[in-house]
């Protein structure tokens, strides 16, 4: 059924965004308001190994499986609707920003299909390509391009069908995450640092515009796994120690200091690198305005303090609920820790877009 015979019916369909991770998944569905949006359910649930290796599916049936017991456990409410958009891992896509000459509808499609093979390395038949023209200057126009390899996209549409879901779009994880937390009308140049289970993504973006990706290995698990070491608990009591203290007083005296200084260490450099890399390699007529934490393992208490005072710049954590409503009879703790939804909320807002 055509999407223009729901207009046509009046009937305004929702469709909820998903997050697909290696290790989790997340939902979120918002509904349409009268002053914007509000977020209506909302869902989480950790995937066993094997099912997503290294953000290609391995066994789709069993992430339709997932899928189906995640929207189930939706609060307050599971989500039935049918449409969806997902998620598809950055380290699995080429987000490239180039430069093509002005031309014709017609030529630009084939010459950002040429200038993007010369910019990835896969060939430009074995991936999906999007782009748009983010600035026209006299002669040339500079073009974002996202490319997702065939084989990684495919995998998680077939899923999406299995789980009897229709797809409105698939969209790169971090493209989602920077919309949830920034706004269009955003002209500061702003990092986000997505401090997730497995991997920490580093994005710089304008105008809700990636400039710039980039992934670090330190992240939620790293600072798990060495509380363990460090104190010798069970993983269970680490991460239940993890959420308890956060840093601790971060005194040199301080134990947790001890554990979690070079964790911190190695997170501020990689910041000030991209900061640097952004500066010097990117945009030399721009510098980064403003730093912003998200995901889970941004929760860690006291981090974005810590970060500020390290970097001697504000860092604070992202909002992804901000400038949307929140239904009243959403759980108090999913109200609280919306954090770790920043992308699955970028997802959702584009999915109420596309209906
Ligand atoms: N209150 C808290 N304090 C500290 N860490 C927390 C807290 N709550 C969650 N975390 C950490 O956040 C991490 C999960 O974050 P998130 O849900 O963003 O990851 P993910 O999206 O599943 O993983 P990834 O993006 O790496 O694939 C875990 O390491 C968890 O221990
Ligand atoms: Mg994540």
């Amino acid at each position: 059924m055509s999407l223009l015979l729901y207009n046509l019916l009046g009937i305004r369909p929702n469709g909820f965004g998903l997050e697909i991770e290696d290790s989790s998944l997340k939902a979120i569905m918002l509904k349409k308001t009268r002053k914007g949006a509000e977020v209506v359910s909302c869902a989480a649930r950790q995937m066993k190994k094997g099912i997503i290796q290294d953000g290609q599916v391995v066994n789709k049936q069993e992430l339709a499986n997932e899928i189906g017991g995640l929207l189930a456990s939706a609060k307050p409410r599971p989500i039935k609707s049918k449409f969806v958009v997902f998620s598809i891992p950055e380290s699995k896509s080429f987000i490239r920003t180039i430069q093509i000459p002005k031309m014709t509808r017609e030529e630009a499609v084939e010459a950002v299909k040429w200038e993007t093979e010369a910019n990835i390395p896969v060939s430009a038949d074995k991936v999906y390509l999007d782009w748009q023209v983010i600035e026209s200057k006299e002669k040339n126009e500079e073009v974002l391009v996202v490319a997702v390899p065939k084989e990684i996209a495919d995998g998680y549409y077939e899923s999406m069908r299995l789980a009897k879901l229709f797809p409105l779009a698939a969209e790169v994880d971090v493209i989602a995450t920077i919309r949830s937390l920034t706004s269009e009308q955003e002209v500061k140049t702003t990092l986000i640092v997505d401090v997730g289970a497995d991997v920490t993504s580093v994005s710089v973006c304008r105008n809700q515009i990636p400039y710039f990706t980039s992934s670090l290995p330190v992240s939620g698990k790293t600072f798990t796994d060495a509380l363990q070491k460090g104190l010798g608990v069970s993983w269970e009591k680490a991460e239940e120690l993890k959420a308890k203290y956060g840093l601790g007083k971060m005194q040199k005296d301080d134990m947790l200091y001890n554990i979690y200084n070079p964790l911190l260490e190695n997170l501020a450099r990689e910041i000030e690198k991209s900061l640097v890399f952004y500066a010097d390699s990117i945009d030399p007529n721009s510098q980064v305005e403003s730093i912003i934490l998200s995901g889970g393992g941004s929760l860690l208490r006291y981090m974005a303090d810590y970060l500020s005072k390290r970097i001697k710049g504000q860092v604070i954590l992202g909002s992804p609920a901000k400038g949307l409503g929140i239904s009243k009879d959403l759980p108090a703790e999913v109200v609280r820790d919306i954090c770790p939804f920043a992308t699955a909320v970028g997802l959702a807002m584009k999915a109420n877009d596309c209906l």
